[in-house]
């Protein structure tokens, strides 16, 4: 049994397409203002044709790689948090396996819309901890612009496609004070009662296509305040930590005023922040391992921090994890 999930690489990509709010207003009956106001979103990258999830996967998984010093056949298990996969099967971990060009662990895709990344995370740690697995690579990979309704202004103006990748270790030798790094708490909740608020009209059993995405924006910006604000207090009472001790809030980017709501509850220093949502849209499961590589990269988030990572999104589906860096 392994003491706790360490975090040793993180990587991530976009595709080099940017749209901008003004571009999409070209098309789109709206503004980079009404956008700008109600979300936060400024511009978004959007994958070319015949660049799908597993390309995008793959190149945050081969930073996250080298970030870790580390070659693909130093991993046991491959896990991808996606909902936009590249085909209904195999799993788009398993193409990525192979584009790694290993043949041997596990790889499975965790389909849980925008928390995907979480319950990966929360997945691989179990694993991990349990002795399942010694090394993994947890990605978050989309290509929502497939999935949108681009005829739909109060849905396609808000996501964007990425990808964003971390390596973890199993640590035998770690201590379980909550100074010690690594995951120090997963948690994560579903309520199939919402489906309705967020989904895709499609499927192999219901259209037998992919379908477009569907969403009651207020109704699910409502329970995203409530629900972000209620895990994070979870979160924070598992580890008898107060909000005080957070160095970086790492949220799920979809709406800024759903972040501020959650810094609000929390009393963070508006700095404490890794905000990219005016950058990169709502990437879903891709966009906290985007946000994480950002602030690493540009040397916000260094060793021995206190990262607070929370989400939510169709299901609904949301979750949070506290990380010692
Ligand atoms: N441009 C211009 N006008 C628009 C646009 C647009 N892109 N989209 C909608 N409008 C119009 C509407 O038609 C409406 O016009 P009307 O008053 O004449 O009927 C008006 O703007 C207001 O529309 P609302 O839907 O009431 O706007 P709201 O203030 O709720 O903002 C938004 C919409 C941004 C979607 C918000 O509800 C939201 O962010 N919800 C959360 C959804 C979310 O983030 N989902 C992501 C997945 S889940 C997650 O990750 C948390």
């Amino acid at each position: 049994m392994s003491l706790r999930t360490r975090f040793i690489g993180c990587g991530s990509y976009l595709p080099e397409n940017i749209v901008t709010n003004q571009e999409l207003a070209k098309s789109v009956d709206t503004s980079d203002e009404w956008i700008t106001a109600r979300t936060g979103i400024k511009r978004r990258h959007i994958a070319a044709e015949g660049e799908y999830t597993s390309d995008l996967a793959r190149q945050a998984a081969v930073a996250a790689l080298d970030s870790a010093g580390l070659k693909p056949n130093d991993l046991d298990l491959i896990i991808v948090g996606t909902t936009t996969p590249d085909e209904v099967f195999p799993a788009t971990a398993v193409t990525l396996q192979g584009q790694l060009g290993l043949t041997g662990g596990a790889a499975f895709d965790i389909q849980a819309v925008c928390s995907g990344f979480i319950y990966g995370l929360s997945v691989a740690d179990s694993m991990l901890r349990g002795g399942t697995a010694k090394t993994a690579l947890v990605v978050g990979a989309e290509t929502m612009s497939r999935i949108l309704d681009w005829e739909d202004r109060s849905t396609c103006v808000l996501f964007g496609d990425g990808a964003g990748a971390v390596i973890l270790r199993a640590d035998n030798g770690a201590d379980e004070s909550n100074e010690a790094p690594g995951i120090l708490s997963t948690h994560i909740h579903s309520d199939g009662n919402l489906r309705d608020l967020l989904y895709c009209a499609g499927g192999p059993s219901t259209t037998g296509n992919a379908g477009v995405l569907k969403m009651m924006g207020k109704d699910v910006y409502k329970h995203a305040v409530t629900n972000l604000a209620n895990v994070v207090v979870e979160a924070l009472e598992a580890n008898q930590l107060n909000p005080e001790d957070i160095d970086w809030l790492v949220p799920h980017q979809a709406n800024r005023r759903i972040i501020d709501s959650t810094v609000k509850k929390l009393g963070l220093a508006e700095d404490k922040v890794v905000m990219t949502i005016a950058d990169h849209a709502n990437t879903s499961a891709a966009s906290i391992p985007l946000a994480l590589d950002v602030a690493i990269t540009d040397g916000r988030i260094k060793n021995g921090d206190l990262i607070l990572m929370e989400a939510m999104g169709g299901g609904l589906t949301w979750g949070a994890a506290m990380v010692r860096w």
